[in-house]
């Protein structure tokens, strides 16, 4: 139990009515709530947002307390409900239960041992997905940087999450149907307290999760009582299914698939697309990139081996996830009445909670709006707080792919940079987009200018 817990009553700040904060928020919603988490400073104010009034927690200390807490601040309320027919029971579930096996049978594929033994594996797939960059690069027909991300994370995930146990038809039918799922969720995620009869999720939505389940249950039934022994989040579902007594079901297993891949998935690829805009908008950290990517990779094709050496590119991932976590709000519910640093809370009470807010905080970072990937050095990182840098939550439901992106993303930006140098082939975006993950504005276009052209 927190120690911020209990203390005497003080007052939530309130200086923040519907009536003075709407222009702002129908004008730039993610600039208005950066504004009222400065101009709260550090308090626990509660935001007036029409039909909800969720409270604003942004200070570090104030962070761990409630995410550490799961007691008192369950992962539940009504941001959380549109996702819950979608996600069933399983690790993005409420909790109870039913999360805490899921948690159990999934957190052990992705410790940092296991990871890192899957990274091999990993490397050729990114590598033959960077491949097929080569005939835009050469002709110097520009691409989609966002497009070519999620191409390539698709791959990863799919060899990660399934290994060799699913075929290329069923991953062909699986990615434009998340798609599909996610683009007609964002806008309920956004707008939970609309009734479903004022915005529908529609045909494409349905249609979308009619060929997860069958692809999804398709598997089960061809590989559940013969799972095998790969290192794949399927097989290790698999196996905890098949034990005996388990008590757990195939839509348990289902569920869990939908779950990860819906958290895996997107936020990698979105956090992907905002590297290709920073190198663009920052030459200066684009060169020490560079430098550091051609001295350890150089003309090889990157892999395992060189990741110790990629310092520098793990830092810039790192500031990029600072500036735009693209998990950017998970908000929380008090399930009683309790105190916060002696602000009050009431059962029932949505917090919201957001790294995007957090990381720009004038009182806990310097300069916060400039992209700067040397506060990820060593020496400036000792003394920080937990929870002044969260782009993976915390507490016990902390991201279960932390390692998997540092990884993936490392790899990603050293196998494409040990071949190409990009170059903006139109507006280069500098502001995210509201949505379920944080996007850039529009997509950057680009070329790859493959670098024995530029020599
Ligand atoms: C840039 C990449 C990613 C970001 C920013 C991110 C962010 C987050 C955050 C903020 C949470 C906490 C949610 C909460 O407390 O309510 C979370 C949970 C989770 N993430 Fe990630 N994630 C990323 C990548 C991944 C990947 C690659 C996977 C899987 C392979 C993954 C799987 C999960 C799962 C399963 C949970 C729920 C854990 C639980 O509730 O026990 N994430 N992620």
């Amino acid at each position: 139990m927190s120690v911020l817990t209990g203390a005497k009553p003080r007052r939530n700040p309130k200086n923040f009515p519907l009536h003075r904060t709407l222009p702002g928020f129908l004008k730039d919603p993610l600039r208005e709530l950066e504004r009222i988490s400065a101009v709260a400073g550090g308090g626990v104010p509660r935001l007036d947002l029409g039909i909800v009034k969720p409270l604003l927690v942004t200070r570090p200390d104030h962070l761990q307390a409630v995410l550490r807490n799961t007691d008192t601040y369950a992962r539940d309320g009504i941001f959380w409900r549109p996702l819950n027919d979608l996600m069933g029971d399983g690790i993005l579930g409420e909790g109870g239960e039913s999360w805490a096996v899921s948690r159990k049978v999934l957190q052990p594929v992705f410790t940092l041992r296991n990871v890192r033994s899957l990274t091999g594996r990993l490397a050729e797939t990114i590598n033959a997905a960077v491949d097929e960059l080569e005939p835009a690069a050469r002709s110097g027909r520009p691409v989609a940087a966002g497009a070519e991300m999620t191409r390539i994370v698709n791959r990863t995930v799919v060899q990660i999450f399934f290994g060799g146990k699913i075929g290329p038809a069923e991953t062909a039918r699986l990615a434009p149907a998340f798609e599909a799922v996610i683009a007609a969720l964002a806008f309920r995620v956004l707008l939970p307290f609309l009734p479903d009869r004022l915005a529908p999720r529609g045909r494409s939505y349905r249609e979308g999760v009619r060929t997860i389940d069958d692809v999804m249950f398709g598997l089960v039934e061809r590989y559940r009582d013969d799972p095998g022994d790969g290192l794949d989040i399927f097989t290790a579902l698999c196996r905890a299914r098949t034990e005996p007594g388990s008590g757990l079901t195939d839509k348990w297993v289902r569920d869990n698939l939908v779950g990860m891949y819906s958290a895996g998935t997107e936020t990698t690829a979105t956090a992907l697309s905002w590297l290709w805009p920073l190198l663009c908008a920052h030459p200066e950290v684009a060169a020490r990139l560079y430098e550091e990517i051609d001295r350890v990779v150089g003309r090889d094709r990157v892999g395992p081996e060189h990741l110790e050496g990629l310092a520098y590119t793990r830092q810039v991932v790192q500031e990029l996830l600072r500036l735009y976590p693209v998990g950017w709000q998970f908000p929380r519910m008090a399930v009683r009445d309790t105190t916060l640093d002696g602000f009050s809370v009431k059962a029932g009470q949505t917090l919201l909670i957001s790294p995007y807010l957090t990381h720009r905080l004038a009182s806990v970072w310097e300069r916060p709006a400039e992209f700067d990937p040397d506060r990820f050095a060593p020496e400036h990182t000792a003394g920080r707080h937990r929870y002044a840098y969260f782009p993976f939550g915390g507490g016990p439901h902390q991201c279960v792919g932390n390692h998997l992106f540092q990884i993936e993303a490392q790899l990603i930006a050293a196998s494409v940079l040990s071949r190409f140098r990009p170059e903006p082939a139109g507006p280069v975006p500098s502001r995210p987009a509201m949505g379920r993950t944080l996007r850039p504005e529009h997509e950057l276009r680009m070329r790859l200018v493959p670098i024995e052209e530029r020599a």
